[in-house]
């Protein structure tokens, strides 16, 4: 029997649209062998639009996407448009209007890709962050008041709701369950007094509902220093929007660089469609050369047929990724390789049972 799945890529800008082509022969390849069908709609919403036409989505650009299954966004982003833009006019209307409360980014020291932390051994690191991902510190709720004087003031409100954030923890929890039973929530309480003790009360009142999972809460700063100096301690670590993000990133760097991360912004009630990205942006750095490091998209893939409902078809994605970066050198600049992102994925479709 063959699964038919509506895909709608967004490119996007910059070396977005090098690795999409890559993420899509892998999808390809792997639903050729599982019976799984992909009918991709291609979005022209980015950076590029945004100069010609004002906007980076048509108004009703949201409502062109419901109609799919999943998104796959490459990244966008160019210099001469402020950043701002590109977030607020594209990614943030996404995850809000479609409810994308989860932002999943997994983590692990493959074997082949040295980590810059000296014993984060491939196996031993192996965790997943949990980012609250429609409310918390990224709020409109604020403003800017006498610009331009002295007494220039700008207040932005962090929005923390207990339907928000409990649904959050729940996700992360359940999904401790099904890994090594282990969560860490990031936290602040003793320096913001508000939103974060609200945060704990609402962890300690979660974890009874998940008795095979083990917690503890780290400061967000301690963690941060932890997670350099023992990342394989940890399996979950859960955290708001900021506290989330910036988690990521240093993960994403233990494990090797920002070109192997994946991250799934999910719905998980699938009231409205999930949205799939690697976590590194355009890098106009090295944009138009062919050379980007296509992992980061290509694991994302595994994450959208994941959430599809094919894990063993993900499993085989994940594990084609593990041997190749194992059994050969063949390598992009960014890992000290010479292979161009084509030549790549050429090469690991090849360990694709
Ligand atoms: P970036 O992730 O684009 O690049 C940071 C560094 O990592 C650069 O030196 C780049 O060459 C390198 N790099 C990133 N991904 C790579 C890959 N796959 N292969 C090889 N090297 C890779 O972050 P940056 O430079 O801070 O931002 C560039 C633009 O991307 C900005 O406009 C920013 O707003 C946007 N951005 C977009 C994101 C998204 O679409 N979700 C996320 C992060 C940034
Ligand atoms: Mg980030």
């Amino acid at each position: 029997m063959t699964t038919h799945h509506r895909i709608a890529l967004i490119p996007g800008d910059g070396i977005g649209r090098e690795v999409t082509p890559a993420a899509r022969r892998v999808l390809d390849a792997v639903g050729a062998r599982h019976g799984i069908r992909f009918a991709y709609q291609e979005f022209d919403y980015s950076c590029a639009r945004y100069r010609e036409l004002g906007a980076m989505m048509p108004a009703d650009g949201l409502d062109r996407l419901r109609e799919h299954d999943a998104i796959f966004l490459g990244a966008v982003g160019e210099p001469g448009v402020p950043d701002h833009v590109s977030l607020w006019g594209l990614l943030i209307p996404i995850r809000r209007g479609f409810r994308q409360y989860v932002n999943l980014r997994p983590i692990k020291v493959l074997e082949g890709v040295p980590s810059p932390v000296r014993g984060a051994e491939p196996g031993a690191v192996d965790l997943v962050v949990v980012r609250e991902n429609v409310e918390g510190e990224y709020s409109e709720i604020g403003g800017r008041l006498h610009r331009g004087c002295p007494e220039e003031l700008a207040v932005q409100e962090a929005v923390f709701t207990r339907a928000g954030v409990t649904r959050v923890l729940e996700h992360a929890f359940r999904l401790a369950a099904t890994r090594r039973g282990r969560l860490t929530s990031a936290t602040k309480s003793n320096g913001i007094v508000h939103t974060l003790p609200f945060w704990d009360e609402l962890v300690a009142e979660t974890a009874p509902k998940h008795p095979g999972v083990t917690w503890d809460q780290e400061h967000i700063d301690a963690l941060c220093a932890k997670l350099v100096l023992d990342p394989g301690r940890f399996d979950v670590i859960v955290g708001s929007n900021l506290f989330g993000d910036i988690l990521s990133d240093l993960a994403a760097a233990v494990a090797g660089g920002i070109g192997l991360a994946p991250s799934a912004n999910l719905n998980p009630e699938r009231d409205f469609p999930s949205m799939f990205e690697p976590v590194h942006g355009s890098a106009p750095d090295i944009a138009g050369r062919g050379i980007a490091n296509p992992i980061g998209a290509i694991w994302t893939a595994a994450l959208l047929l994941d959430h599809l409902g094919h894990p063993e078809a993900a499993a085989t994605v994940e594990s084609a990724l593990a041997e190749l970066l194992a059994g050969t050198g063949i390598r992009t600049p960014d890992l000290g390789g010479t292979a161009t992102t084509e030549e790549f994925t050429t090469a690991l479709l090849e360990f694709l049972p």
